[in-house]
């Protein structure tokens, strides 16, 4: 993502959906996060229902979903649901696929997930929304359910991607969530190495 033209506005969802569009995705990894895979394989992932907003081409929802999770991967621009709709045919796996803004869940989203998990998607929004990432995911996360983000530290201004600091994170979510992990992760992959915060939060 570290070659996407910044903008002080931030993007819209047609902005997004350009990306698709001209196959440029460069925030892509490719591959499910090696971070990711560390914690279910240490067993630190919840195994009920879990959503990943801002899924992209899922990657973590295909994973999430072959080992047998209630998955639901959330995205609102068009182009990025039909790659995973047609992905998760193409591997026989079952997974919910909502096309939809993330800050408009309804309520029969609320209290519904053990499991919210994600990558470049609060780096993603606008940070005068950050509060408002954190209210939906208070509202849709059971008691107890587990924030388990990968937030981008960049260290530059404007975005997407916009620098996300351990301060903007104990700011934004200390309120609502119990800050278990934040660190940066020796298995990131090579281009996010030190860019990047592991973030294990419990919600209250
Ligand atoms: C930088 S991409 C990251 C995609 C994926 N998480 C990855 O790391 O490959 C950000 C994604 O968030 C989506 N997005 C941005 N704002 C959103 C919103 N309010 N609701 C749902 N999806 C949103 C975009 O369409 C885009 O696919």
């Amino acid at each position: 993502m570290n070659e996407t033209p910044k903008s002080p506005e931030g993007y819209a969802r047609d902005d997004w959906q350009k990306h698709y569009d001209n196959d440029d995705l460069q925030w892509d990894l490719g591959q499910v996060a090696p971070p990711f895979i560390r914690l279910w394989e240490e067993n630190k992932l919840p195994k009920g229902k879990a959503i990943i907003p801002g899924c992209g081409q899922g990657h973590e929802v295909l994973f999430l979903a072959g080992k047998g999770l209630q998955v639901t991967g959330l995205d609102y621009a068009p182009g990025a649901v039909d790659i995973l709709s047609r992905s998760l045919e193409e591997k026989k796996l079952q997974a919910n696929v909502l096309h939809q803004d993330f800050f408009q869940l309804d309520e029969n989203h609320n209290a519904q997930y053990d499991l919210m998990l994600e990558q470049a998607f609060f780096c993603a929004i606008h940070p005068s929304r950050r509060f408002a990432y954190v209210e939906t995911a208070t509202r849709i996360l059971k008691k107890g359910g587990l924030l388990v983000a990968l937030f981008y530290e960049t260290g530059e201004k404007g975005g997407p991607p916009f620098n996300t600091t351990p301060s903007d994170i104990l700011d934004h979510f200390s309120d609502d969530f119990h800050i278990e992990t934040l660190e940066k992760t020796p298995h990131s992959v090579e281009k996010r190495k030190d860019k990047e915060l592991l973030g294990l939060l419990r919600k209250k």
